[in-house]
């Protein structure tokens, strides 16, 4: 029996959780990572994770989720070692494409019992990648829980898991914390799916947040806009500034991420030229030691001495690495819901 796709738990951002789910998914997560539970309540069903970017955390960390969870995974990597997969509707499949999305994803979701995605930005078609297409045509295919790795707009595994994280290092007090997430100078223009999904996962927890990046980096409006929706419930503010280090002053959390930015797409040079002039937009020990005793957090992978300095990455104020921890119990939540396993 293959169910229609509107019929099963899909996660591709992380507004698909209500608030009841979200809050659900961040208490287990926490008591996942208290305990180091491992159960068998998913023995027998099995995950494919496709990654058509790469990944080291979210591969590795939801691999052993699933295991831990008593369930088998399979990770492939399109066009290595499997066919180079076409895209769009119409395609007429006469060049490297041997096989299309809808039946790469159609076949698997005979096979798996959820399915786990990474598809990163175009990179060239602003809408489209603010749509986020790509993994929408993913869910659209299949008949069985979807997960978004990472996609052009978004990476829900990443706001859950930081979410589970900030709750846990506040004691569940979240709410009027301050954040600040500080664009950084980075030697390429990355895509913005973690600074979208974290501006609106920091909102959601009721906490101050602080967008720093040069005026030519601002975040999409829409994305500023729908994070303070999330804030306002909790008399929360989200704010822009491009003075780094009047926003970390007393700060609970410097968050670091590089992005291009809505720019990208339209004068990707002028991007460039105004990037490689911002090499000081980097967290430095001096900025950390301005916060009130602030966590250090970046998603990774993270240039050292170039988004941050040694001195941050191996000093007190580091908890890049715990964050990164708490992917593993983050998606055995997230695997709980999609496969109702409460
Ligand atoms: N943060 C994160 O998603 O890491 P990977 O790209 O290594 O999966």
């Amino acid at each position: 029996m293959v169910a229609s796709s509107s019929d099963v738990r899909h996660v591709l951002h992380a507004s698909a959780l209500d608030d009841t789910v979200w809050h659900t998914v961040l208490d287990a997560a926490v008591e996942y990572k208290t305990h180091d539970t491992r159960t068998d309540a998913a023995a027998g069903k099995t995950i494919g994770l496709l990654f058509f970017n790469p990944s080291l955390r979210t591969r590795t960390s939801m691999e052993v989720a699933a295991a831990h969870l008593g369930a088998d995974s399979t990770t492939l990597t399109p066009g290595e070692g499997t066919w180079n997969l076409a895209w769009t509707d119409g395609a007429v499949m006469d060049g490297d494409a041997a096989e299309h999305v809808r039946e790469a994803i159609g076949v698997l979701s005979r096979y798996h019992d959820a399915l786990g995605v990474r598809v990163f930005a175009s990179g060239t078609d602003y809408k489209a990648d603010k749509r986020d297409d790509l993994i929408h045509r993913v869910a659209d295919a299949a008949t069985v829980p979807v997960i978004n790795l990472e996609s052009a707009w978004a990476h829900p595994c990443q706001a859950v898991s930081d979410a589970s994280l900030l709750t846990e290092r506040f004691d569940g007090d979240t709410a009027g914390r301050d954040v600040v997430l500080s664009w950084t100078y980075h030697p390429k223009a990355l895509p913005m799916a973690v600074p979208n999904s974290t501006v609106k996962m920091a909102a959601r927890c009721g906490m101050n947040v602080t967008v720093a990046r040069p005026d030519s980096h601002a975040l999409d409006d829409d994305v500023m806009d729908a994070a303070q929706s999330l804030a306002d419930p909790h008399g929360a503010e989200v704010t822009a500034t491009d003075d780094l280090d009047v926003a970390v002053e007393d700060a609970d959390v410097v968050y670091a991420k590089s992005w291009g930015g809505p720019m990208v797409y339209e004068h990707p040079e002028r991007e460039e030229e105004i990037r490689t002039q911002s090499r000081d937009w980097r967290i430095t020990e001096e900025r950390m030691d301005r916060t009130d005793d602030g966590a250090f957090l970046h998603c990774l992978p993270v240039r050292r001495n170039v988004v941050v300095d040694d001195a941050v990455m191996d000093g007190p104020h580091a908890a890049h690495l715990d964050q990164a921890g708490y992917r593993l119990h983050a998606q055995k939540a997230l695997l709980d819901y999609v496969w109702s396993l409460d």
